[in-house]
């Protein structure tokens, strides 16, 4: 059995595909996209050529010549019964867009390098290993002298906080998820920002929520009005937030936007998530606002990007009450984390200070280096202000992130096309350049960009005048 894909659901997942000529060769394109960035599942039964022509309005040989396209690079495979069916990506066939080269740049995940001081914590915590393996090795809500550690951080952050209001999980992203399925019921309105961290809207969706987006944008922040309004009209049982650093704009809440999205969430009932994984990459923050809502706000934290991603741990603080049942219910996700992760931690968050500086100190390299080299190479772009975060969301002069996306793949470099970062389509213009990697291959990223955008453009540009002209 595969899942089946509508017509309208493709339309409305393909958004403004029509980046280049010929046609067929374009609407391949952006499936391929779909299927680099997941948003088209392996095992998915597209439509029927004729529907998908319908729905697009294309004739019937362009939607036939499309699939041709993607049956020949081995993007999908006509099954007896069920039509034309997503392929796994990394099969030989489909190695246009799954670079495997082992010199590829990967900027499709926003991971700084491991703090440099991991090793030797894991060597002083390996000398009581013996001791550890005589444990049971996992726990469920995490162990004593970790949630007192992490519950003295908020408590001196300005959030007073118990040990028995945080649970320690595996990651942040594995926080969203069980907050999302016990909060979540089928049908549920979750208000998330947009653009927004693609897992998190994933997690949201896949508990059976109903998403509403609430624009962020470099200029201007939170859309407050907007956001008001979906709360009052739709009170949505759960808001899923970025406060600091918002991923991928790297915007940080002003006191004010604080202040009138808690109050908001507090009339219309509705829990708000707060996401503080990228809280403590703070650069050059003119201004620190201080803690977003109150004691009845969830937060999520982790080790991934102060650390190291490779540790997988994270935390959620809430209500004791709530702690109790998300306990209750993450049996049936996982057992717990590892003790040794925990210990590891235990053993890192004292020197906090020390590996936030450090951390800062990276990112500066990586965001001053690629605010210098898309100034000097790619003028006609607009790279907003980052004071911290993971990435750059920036403005092309042309809606081509799919394609411009597509060509640098075939230079090596792999990236995630704005699209990806949206909850109801759009971000055609955007693209999320992320700054944790190492400067040497982010220089080299974006030469491969400014070598290949010229092209993308000018195969873009009868395609673009033929959209201008259907709208006119
Ligand atoms: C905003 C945000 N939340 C959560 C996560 C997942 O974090 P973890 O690696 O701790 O699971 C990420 C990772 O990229 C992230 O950017």
């Amino acid at each position: 059995m595969y899942s089946r894909l509508s017509a309208r659901a493709l339309t409305s997942l393909l958004g403004g595909w029509r980046t280049s000529e010929p046609a067929y060769e374009a609407l391949a394109d952006a499936v391929r996209l779909l299927l680099l960035d997941n948003r088209i599942a392996p095992d998915t039964a597209l439509p029927a050529e004729r529907e998908l022509a319908a729905a697009l309005r294309l004739s019937r040989t362009t939607v036939s010549a499309a699939y041709r396209s993607l049956r020949e690079s081995g993007h999908i495979e006509s099954r007896r019964g069920s039509g034309s069916v997503t392929q796994p990506l990394g099969t030989p066939a489909a190695a246009r867009t799954t670079v495997s080269d082992p010199g590829a740049i990967d900027l499709q995940q926003a991971s700084p390098a491991a703090w440099p001081g991991l090793a030797g914590v894991m060597a002083e915590v390996a000398a009581g290993a013996a001791t550890l393996i005589g444990r049971p090795g996992y726990d469920v809500v995490g162990a004593p002298a970790l949630r007192q550690a992490i519950a003295d951080r908020y408590t001196a952050s300005g959030v007073p906080t118990d040990p028995a209001e945080v649970m320690v999980t595996n990651g942040a992203q594995s926080a969203i998820h069980l907050l999302a399925s016990l909060l979540v019921r089928r049908g549920d309105r979750v208000l998330i920002e947009s653009p927004t961290y693609p897992h998190a809207a994933e997690a949201f969706r896949q508990a059976g929520a109903r998403l509403v987006g609430v624009p962020v944008t470099v200029d201007e922040g939170w859309d407050l009005d907007r956001a008001e309004q979906a709360f009052a009209r739709v009170l949505p049982t759960a808001a899923y937030l970025m406060p600091d650093f918002q991923n991928p704009t790297a915007r940080s809440m002003t006191r004010h936007e604080r202040d009138v999205l808690a109050d908001a969430a507090m009339r219309a009932h509705t829990t708000v998530i707060v996401d503080d994984t990228t809280a403590e990459l703070d650069i050059d923050r003119p201004f620190r606002p201080g803690p977003f809502g109150g004691a009845d706000t969830v937060r999520i934290g982790s080790l991934g990007k102060t650390v190291w991603g490779g540790m997988r741990l994270g935390w959620i603080r809430a209500r004791a009450d709530l702690i109790r049942r998300l306990t209750a219910a993450r049996f049936a996700h996982e057992l717990g984390t590892p003790e040794w992760e925990q210990a590891l931690a235990t053993a890192l968050l004292p020197r906090m200070p020390e590996i936030v500086a450090q951390r800062a100190a990276r990112l500066r390299e990586g965001r001053d280096l690629a605010v210098a080299a898309l100034g000097r190479l790619l003028p006609e772009w607009r790279v907003p202000e980052a004071h911290g975060g993971v990435s750059l969301w920036v403005e092309l002069d042309a809606p081509l992130s799919g394609a411009l996306v597509l060509a640098a793949r075939e230079e090596g470099v792999l990236l995630s096309a704005g699209p990806r970062f949206s909850v109801d389509g759009g971000y055609e213009r955007n693209l999320r350049l992320p700054f944790t990697g190492s400067t040497t291959e982010l220089d080299r990223a974006i030469q491969a960009l400014a070598r290949v955008w010229p092209a993308v453009r000018t195969s873009a540009a009868p395609a673009l005048m033929d959209r201008f002209d259907a709208v006119v």
